[in-house]
């Protein structure tokens, strides 16, 4: 089976002073995460998408869905306080309700990508269909400096740095393996979920996003994605 999960469950915090979190933010008319939700309704292959939300705003989303998709795949699920723990309570949805089978895959996604596009899905699913698990990057642009305490640790090689996005994507089997066997302090401190693979030792392929494929995190990002709305309009 192939799973979409799309992990909505953060606060947005550094997007300032919002009456809620960045995801439910209006851009162009409806809630950015609507505008995510709809890119991956279009991808018949996805036996269920998985909206897993903050708890507190579990009614909000699902009256959202109800307005805006009308697609039968779509279920809103309660996260958790860590992104890693939203993805867990997503994979524990669909180990409940679907069973679990050695190659199922599940596409992550942030909500508030919303720019993604079906060749970005596409390939997530091309790949983890082949690979333990996926990333989807592009190459730095500027250089990496690394630093500590004001001063340069390093200065990685340009060309071997990328900037992580998402989709990640994974078979579920090796995910939920490579998580179990993390410790406690690595389950609450790690933020991204390809190195929970990594940690384990599995693998990470990569896969090219775009450079518009950016996450919307403060003020700023949420005028760039407005005039980029208006420009493919
Ligand atoms: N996320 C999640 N569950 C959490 C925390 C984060 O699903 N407990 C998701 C967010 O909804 C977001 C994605 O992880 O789509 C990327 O994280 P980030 O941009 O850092 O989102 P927030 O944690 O919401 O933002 P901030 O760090 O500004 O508070």
């Amino acid at each position: 089976m192939i799973y979409a999960q799309i992990l909505a469950g953060g606060k947005g915090t550094r997007m300032g002073n919002v009456p809620m979190p960045k995801q439910f933010l209006t851009l162009a008319g409806k809630p950015i995460l609507i505008h995510t939700v709809e890119k991956f309704v279009l991808e018949s292959r996805f036996d269920a998408i998985l909206v897993v939300c903050p708890a507190d705003w579990l009614s909000h989303t699902q009256d959202l869905i109800k307005k805006y998709i009308s697609d039968e795949r779509v279920h809103v699920v309660t996260g958790g306080s860590e992104r890693n723990e939203t993805l867990m309570k997503g994979i524990d949805y669909i180990q409940e309700n679907y069973g679990s089978h050695d190659d199922d895959i599940v596409v992550t996604h942030d909500p508030v990508r919303p720019f993604i596009t079906q060749r970005i899905i596409n390939d997530n699913i091309e790949a983890a269909l082949e690979h333990p698990a996926v990333d989807t990057v592009v190459p730095a642009i500027d250089t990496i400096v690394q630093g500590t305490e004001g001063k340069i640790d390093d200065i990685p090689v340009r060309s071997t740095m990328y900037q992580g996005q998402t989709p990640q994507s994974f078979n579920i089997k090796t995910l939920v393996e490579s998580y179990n066997a993390l410790t406690d302090a690595q389950k609450e401190t790690l933020s991204d979920s390809c190195k929970i693979c990594l940690l384990a030792g599995q693998e990470v392929t990569l896969v090219r996003g775009e450079n518009y494929n950016f996450k919307i995190t403060t003020p700023y990002d949420l005028r760039v994605a407005s005039a980029l709305v208006k420009t493919r309009d």
